[in-house]
């Protein structure tokens, strides 16, 4: 059988469960507007499927919904270029997700880590969503035959998730249809951890609103959030090595590098053998600078929701005309009649 040749194409999702983080924004937001500004064809949707494998109050779902798409353009994603749809509409993903919950395995399931920390102590009352999850992000990525997906480090192990259904399902049809798809997990922040402890992720989930910053924060907030995150008291080292075995100051200085597109060896012989009081300072100016703008659109876009609604309609219609030939060829090999 011949090899396919997959053209390529970007594709990555975010869960509109309230409160995008700036791990969200350096882990996949920021860098999904490079990929797009580099002219990759780029596909991005908000998983309200993928949301409500945990509770969601409706109201505030769809409310979530539209201020995640808000933050995406307010990012620098033109929904022009790039299509940007909530994934509900786009009944392709949950169809393809019934194919692939039938080529994954249990025994692949039960070792996803995401898993195990959602579900906790009481994985019997998990919803079946949640265990099935890894199986709806595979057809997320692949009912576009999507071929790079960036994303922070702690989805890996579901982009490994989704080479091996990838790879199985063509093995076991005979056929060389799905891409064995690339996570693209680069530059300084692809892990950002919470301001109170260097060994957590930031996360939109922690208890604690210190622990993160929010893409809504307004400039003092920011500020504020900056000061007080945890450090220890030593100044910052004077090269990268130094900062190994001491979290809190790796993190903050992984944050300045993201957000001024700088590498961290670059950073280091600006800021080395500075003391925290000096550092700090710089760090919360960079980023007012760069997250209150983004802030302030994403409430200016929000007071018109029919806007956004017109653009997540448009570009769920783009992404069906994409995804549904695929999906129908996926039932043509399954042996679907009708098809
Ligand atoms: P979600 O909604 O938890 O996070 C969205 C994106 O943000 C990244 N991220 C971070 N990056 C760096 N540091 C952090 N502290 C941090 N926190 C979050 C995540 O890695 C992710 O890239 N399962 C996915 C959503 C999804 C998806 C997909 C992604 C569904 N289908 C298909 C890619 C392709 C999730 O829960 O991401």
């Amino acid at each position: 059988m011949s090899e396919v040749v997959h053209t390529p194409r970007v594709f990555s999702g975010i869960q509109p469960s309230g409160n995008l983080t700036l791990g969200n924004y350096l882990g996949a937001l920021k860098r999904f507007a490079q990929a797009q500004d580099n002219g990759i064809s780029s596909i991005y949707c908000m998983v309200d499927l993928h949301a409500i494998t945990v509770w969601q109050d409706p109201a505030k779902l769809a409310n979530a919904t539209r201020e995640l798409c808000a933050g995406f353009i307010a990012s620098g994603l033109d929904p022009a270029r790039s299509i940007l749809f909530n994934q509900s509409q786009v009944p392709e993903h949950t169809q393809m997700a019934w194919v692939f919950n039938c080529v994954a395995r249990m025994g692949w399931m039960q070792r996803m880590t995401q898993f195990k920390d959602k579900a906790g102590k009481n994985a019997q009352n998990a919803s079946l969503g949640l265990f099935a999850y890894p199986a709806l992000m595979a057809a997320d990525i692949l009912t576009y035959h999507a071929t790079h997906v960036p994303v922070g480090e702690d989805q890996k192990q579901h982009i490994e998730l989704t080479r091996d259904i990838a790879i199985k399902f063509n093995n076991d049809y005979g056929v060389d249809f799905f891409p064995v798809t690339a996570p693209v997990i680069e530059g300084a922040a692809t892990r950002v951890m919470s301001l109170r402890d260097g060994s957590k992720k930031m996360s939109k989930s922690d208890p604690s609103d210190m622990s993160r910053i929010n893409l809504t924060d307004d400039a003092d907030t920011i500020a504020k959030k900056i000061r007080k995150a945890k450090t220890d008291p030593e100044p910052l080292p004077e090269d990268i090595d130094g900062l190994e075995a001491r979290p809190e100051a790796r993190n903050l200085v992984n944050i300045y590098a993201a957000l001024s597109d700088q590498s961290v060896a670059q950073v280091m012989a600006e800021m080395g053998g500075k003391p925290f009081s000096e550092f700090k300072p710089l760090l919360a100016d960079l980023a007012v600078d760069k997250i209150a703008p983004i802030s302030t659109e994403m409430s200016r876009l929000m007071q018109d929701p029919a806007e956004i609604d017109r653009i997540l309609a448009n570009g769920a219609e783009r992404a069906r005309a994409i995804a549904a030939p695929i999906l129908k060829e996926t039932y043509k090999i399954v042996g679907m009649v009708g098809a």
